[in-house]
């Protein structure tokens, strides 16, 4: 078995003007060696600045969504290669909030993590039932299908992570059981391999949706999740810094 290198990301959604980057000088104060790879994924206006903050250091620094081409007439859009130039490594891509308030479809996404992949960065691609879904048992068939559309055919792991994100647990304190997390994360591991073999094997897979420091040690502990995708939780180094403690020590 391969191992993946464990990653805690953070997802700073729209949070965070250059006040917030005492936030990251905080964290790489108490964590200088933090175990395991620590992302945080700012708005656009901050990445560069982050990424300066975060310079000399391992703490990776990411966009929140790119556009699917190189350049153009896409007012307010951000390239991928835009956000490599201001100091990315990665990009999330498919996050449900973009999903339900821009209407971005599995092929949207797919085109958008071709078009990091081109640019050199490393996409994040989130997927996740609503709540809907998952009480008319139907939490496989729509992450296995989102899976399926969403991940480019060049997808290896070096380039890709997958992030299952229940929609129904993002912000709202609701957590699966750990059983239920196992259960999707261990079906979207066969559908990696079944796809792309020993990429497919090592192959990231994180949670996302609720995720606190009091209950990262026991998500951690559960087979397939190899880090996670953090939103509320990571815009405070105390926090965050909880959560990566318990990752490291996973
Ligand atoms: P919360 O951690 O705030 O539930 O958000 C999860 C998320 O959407 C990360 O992308």
């Amino acid at each position: 078995m391969p191992t993946r290198p464990k990653l805690a990301a953070g997802n700073w959604k729209m949070n965070g003007t250059a006040a917030a980057l005492s936030e990251v000088a905080q964290l790489l104060a108490a964590h200088p060696e933090p175990g395991c790879q620590v992302l945080i994924c700012p708005p656009a206006t901050l990445v560069h600045r982050m990424a300066v903050a975060a310079e000399g250091s391992d703490m990776l620094i990411g966009g929140q969504d790119c556009h699917g081409a190189v350049s153009g007439a896409h007012t307010g859009d951000v390239s991928a290669a835009m956000l490599a130039d201001a100091g990315a490594s990665h990009v999330i891509t498919g996050h449900s909030e973009r999903r339900a308030d821009h209407g971005e479809t599995d092929a949207d996404v797919r085109t958008k993590s071709e078009a990091a992949h081109a640019a050199g960065l490393i996409a994040i691609i989130c997927i996740g039932e609503t709540l809907a879904q998952r009480e008319t048992g139907e939490t496989l068939t729509v992450c296995g299908g989102q899976l399926d559309g969403s991940v480019p055919e060049a997808a290896t792991a070096a380039n890709t992570v997958v992030a299952y994100e229940p929609i129904w647990a993002i912000g709202t304190g609701k957590v699966p059981t750990l059983e239920q997390i196992a259960e999707v994360h261990d079906d979207l591991r066969a559908r990696l391999v079944a796809r792309f073999g020993d990429e497919g094997e090592a192959m990231r897979l994180l949670y996302g949706g609720s995720v606190k420091p009091a209950n990262a040690s026991e998500i951690f502990a559960v087979s397939n999740v190899d880090g996670a995708l953090v939103g509320g939780a990571s815009l405070k180094a105390a926090d965050f810094g909880g959560i990566i403690a318990a990752l490291a020590d996973a």
